[in-house]
């Protein structure tokens, strides 16, 4: 029987971050991740799915104003006491934020957490809180359909798309896709990371 994701990121915080340091992920992760950077406009970004606050640290050593976002209390709690930055316990499918909040939306590996079907809920929220000028970085997982994955000696579920359906799900959102990366590091593990604007952006 799979677990919540939220259960079993919940449990697990000390290992995830022991071993997803950046120098231990492929160069093309910290790549992304620098680009993303570059390409902002402004200060205010949010770590979607933030899990142990790797990410939303990168941002605060950059001179950023980050703010991590996790549902698992275990990975908000665990960032908190080890990571500067501001975390907060938050379902990506509802954000308690105002509308063109943030110049810079960060979510590379949780929206595959997300059932199909609750997609498009999820990256409504990601385009409501982005200023105009905003500019995303979205990490689909490529494949088809439901598949149950195993973490930590148990299973959990992961919601595999194709890059047509991401795309369409990103336009139905009010994104405009300026470019992907597709990298492939096991069979079961393709990740496409899309980088978009609002579709209203000048
Ligand atoms: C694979 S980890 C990635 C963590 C971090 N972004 C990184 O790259 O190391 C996925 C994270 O997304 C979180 N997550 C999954 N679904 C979520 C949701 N609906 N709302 C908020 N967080 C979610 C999990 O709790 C977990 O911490």
């Amino acid at each position: 029987m799979p677990v919540p994701a939220e259960e079993l990121y919940d449990q697990h915080a000390d290992d995830f971050d022991a071993h997803t340091a950046l120098e231990e992920l492929p160069e093309e992760f910290n790549a992304l991740l620098e680009s993303f950077v570059d390409g902002l406009t402004g200060p205010d970004v949010l770590d979607a799915g933030c899990g142990p606050g790797r990410d939303t640290e990168y941002f605060h050593t950059c001179g950023l104003d980050p703010v991590g976002i996790d549902f698992a209390r275990g990975m908000v709690e665990y960032a908190r006491a080890h990571r500067p930055g501001q975390y907060l316990e938050m379902d990506i499918r509802n954000l308690a934020f105002e509308s063109d909040q943030f110049d810079g939306l960060w979510c590379p590996a949780t929206i595959f957490f997300v059932p199909t079907e609750e997609m498009e809920t999820a990256l409504n929220e990601f385009a409501r809180v982005l200023r105009p000028s905003g500019v995303a970085r979205i990490g689909f997982k490529l494949g088809e359909g439901p598949v149950e994955v195993e973490k930590w000696g148990a299973t959990t579920m992961e919601y595999h798309v194709s890059e047509e359906q991401a795309r369409a799900l990103l336009d139905a959102a009010g994104f405009r896709v300026e470019s992907v990366s597709v990298n492939t590091v096991s069979p079961e593990r393709t990740f496409a990371n899309f980088y978009c604007q609002r579709a209203d952006s000048a």
